[in-house]
């Protein structure tokens, strides 16, 4: 595997890297993440991988400094997936004049001020900031995000439409537990107990979408009893809505395009988790 640091190995294999499928990731990999490089491989004949925990998206109350950074054994596995290019840029590369004079992407409101970007103002702007000038160093013709971070998914779709991004995506899908947790990075901070508990929140999204399928369209009513059955578990809720696929919009009435969101706090871990019911 090639590692490229900066411009000058950048410049070396630049070629190739453009030919590529790159999964981006803030490291600490997990099976999530190599589904990712496992499609990109289907999509492409040569594979990057990007590594870089960016500080645009998370807020001086975050977990920045707290994330967990796990760079020898990230290599040890994508190696073993035999993975052609990683990329590690320094934050110089980013942030040539600091992270206070960077240029940034303003994400529209519809996407970045819902759902998640309610809690998490900076977030969606971070993101696509940082997506943008990965985009743009390494020019890959492919690239793979994963469908549990939907709201981040749209957001750089809209970004590739809206400046006509010469990139094709894709989205994978959510990789599970047995028991139906989603894989995320911050799984690795709950306690044993909390993680088991922690299936509820996809439990109490496939018991919605099941009423729902059914015929029986009160999404209120669903909402009220996952959120009570949830908190009395102790994971509290931050959201539960239904919005449309496509563009977020809250949906009232016709659920045909709908997806199911749900972000709850289990003891300090925030968790999110989504579900297609159209
Ligand atoms: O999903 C992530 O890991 C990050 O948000 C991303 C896409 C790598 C941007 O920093």
């Amino acid at each position: 595997m090639i590692v490229i640091e900066n411009q000058r190995d950048l410049s070396k294999h630049g070629n190739k890297v453009h030919h590529s499928a790159l999964v981006a990731t803030m490291g600490n990999l997990h099976e999530g993440h190599l589904a990712l490089v496992d499609l990109a491989k289907k999509k492409a004949d040569q594979v990057i991988v990007s590594i870089f925990v960016n500080p645009l998206q998370f807020s001086p109350r975050e977990d920045f400094a707290e994330y967990p950074r796990t760079l020898s054994e990230d290599i040890k596995l994508l190696e073993d997936r035999k993975v052609d290019f990683l990329f590690l840029p320094q934050e110089k590369m980013f942030f040539p004049q600091g992270k206070e004079n960077a240029f940034t992407i303003k994400v529209p409101s519809y996407l970045a001020d819902v759902l998640c970007g309610k809690t998490r103002p900076h977030f969606f702007h971070g993101v696509a900031s940082i997506v943008f000038k990965l985009f743009q160093f390494l020019k890959p013709k492919i690239a793979i995000f994963g469908e549990k971070d939907y709201q981040q998914f749209l957001v750089i779709k809209e970004m590739v439409d809206q400046f006509a991004l010469d990139v094709k995506l894709y989205k994978s899908k959510i990789i599970r537990e047995k028991n139906g947790l989603a894989l995320s990075s911050r799984n690795r901070y709950l306690t044993k107990e909390l993680r088991e508990k922690a299936h509820l929140i996809h439990r109490y999204l496939l018991l919605a979408k099941k009423g729902m399928v059914e015929g029986n369209f009160d999404f209120n009513f669903f909402k009220k009893e996952s959120i009570s059955s949830l908190e009395r578990e102790g994971i509290m809720v931050e959201y539960f809505e239904i919005r449309d696929n496509g563009n977020l919009a809250l949906l009232e009435n016709d659920f045909t395009k709908g997806r199911i969101f749900l972000a709850a706090k289990i003891g300090s871990t925030r968790l999110i988790d989504n579900l297609n019911i159209s």
